[in-house]
């Protein structure tokens, strides 16, 4: 173990970009470890640690393209923990986790889903029996997938309704991501999980609804993510209901239009769908919000059955999460091997962090 890997590098690659940067101002303000932070454009990266309002003694950055292997060992060599927020994430899959591992490092991703997950499994490398990697520590998944958990710490449910979404600007590399999430591996559009099975077609888009804590008429696209549909089976619910929500069709149809025309390249639908999340955020500028319904087996029993969090920045929130899960890792708390975000962090302690966080709006657990 080298010298610097005992004091606690952290590394967090695409620290430059909107995830990112929150990610990397939470680690210094935690002073969780001395930072390094990588993407290909260093000098844009160096603006966004002054702008994150991190002293360049605190963070040294390093020009890294994840795409060529010796600069990226290279840039995780004698880290403790890389936090990855640099993508498109389902075309980097395991590829920094891999090298992360192979330096010795735990590993966090702000995304990377169940399909990076089962990309690492496919051939996991030795250092997992002693190392960590934690996927999708963002907000959704992420959030998405442990929040809810929290109305069920009091007893079985029999129902759980969740909803997330609302108005943010994506960016290109985002909308990449985007359009990747689509096929079996992500999950199963109009499904729900009904008795401990995936019943598909079971719900219709819920159109022009209002719904607490989102703003006014919202539309509700029923999604079973692979993330809930691995929810429902922790939890045990009898049904489960989880819908993306849009404050317009756009997005949707953004996305159903480039699916239809897949013989083009996924570059040339990435304009219509960051225009469509625009032109939803320049309706009533950006908003996100998390809604959790649970209905319990046992109607007397006490304990929430309901939590909204809101919040300004779904992106940005999503950094705070990152950060969350390297604390965690930096702490000890997350055992051997590779998980959900949602499987190792504990919910409780993250809805107090999140209540504590500028950029969150509003938790209201009751
Ligand atoms: N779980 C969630 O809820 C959630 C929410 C939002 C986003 N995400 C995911 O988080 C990731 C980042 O999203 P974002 O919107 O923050 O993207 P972004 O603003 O475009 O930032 C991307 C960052 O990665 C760097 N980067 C891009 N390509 C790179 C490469 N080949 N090698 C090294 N660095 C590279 C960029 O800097 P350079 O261009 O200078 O290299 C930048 O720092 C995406 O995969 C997205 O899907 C997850």
């Amino acid at each position: 173990m080298s010298a610097e890997r005992e004091s606690g590098t952290i590394g967090v690659l695409g620290g430059s970009g909107t995830v990112g940067r929150v990610a990397v101002n939470r680690l210094a303000e935690a002073g969780t470890g001395s930072l390094r932070v990588g993407a290909r454009d260093v000098e844009r990266a160096r603006a966004a640690v002054r702008e994150a309002g991190v002293a360049a003694s605190r963070a040294r950055v390093l020009g890294v393209d994840l795409r060529d292997p010796a600069q990226l060992a290279a840039f995780c060599s004698g880290c403790s923990v890389v936090v990855n927020c640099a993508g498109p994430s389902y075309q980097v899959l395991d590829t920094v986790a891999r090298a992360a591992l192979a330096a010795g490092a735990d590993y966090v991703d702000a995304a990377g889903d169940t399909v990076a997950m089962r990309a690492l499994s496919a051939e996991a490398p030795t250092e997992l029996e002693t190392r960590s990697a934690v996927f999708s520590a963002g907000l959704m998944p992420g959030l998405s997938g442990l929040l809810p958990r929290l109305l069920a710490e009091d007893g079985p449910l029999e129902r759980l309704d969740t909803y997330v979404g609302g108005a943010a600007a994506i960016g290109p590399l985002s909308a990449v991501d985007a359009l990747l999430t689509r096929g079996p591996g992500f999950g199963t559009a109009l499904a729900a999980w009904r008795g401990g099975a995936v019943v598909p077609n079971a719900l219709s888009p819920l159109r022009s609804v209002a719904l607490p804590g989102f703003r006014g008429r919202v539309h509700a696209w029923p999604f079973l993510s692979a993330e809930a549909e691995e929810l429902a089976a922790t939890l045990g619910v009898d049904e489960l209901r989880n819908y993306t929500v849009y404050v317009s069709e756009r997005i949707p149809e953004a996305l159903a239009g480039a699916w239809a025309r897949d013989d083009v390249p996924i570059e040339e639908h990435v304009p219509s769908v960051v225009a469509a999340a625009d032109a939803d955020v320049a309706v009533g500028g950006p908003w996100y919000t998390l809604l959790f319904h649970a209905r319990p087996r046992d109607r007397d029993r006490s304990g929430p059955t309901r939590l909204i969090l809101r919040t300004p920045d779904s992106y940005a929130l999503s950094g705070v999460v990152a950060a969350l899960a390297a604390r965690s890792l930096v702490e000890g708390g997350v055992p051997p091997g590779t998980h959900a975000a949602a499987d190792v962090l504990d919910p409780r302690r993250t809805l107090d962090d999140l209540v504590a966080d500028a950029l969150v709006d509003e938790v209201d657990l009751g």
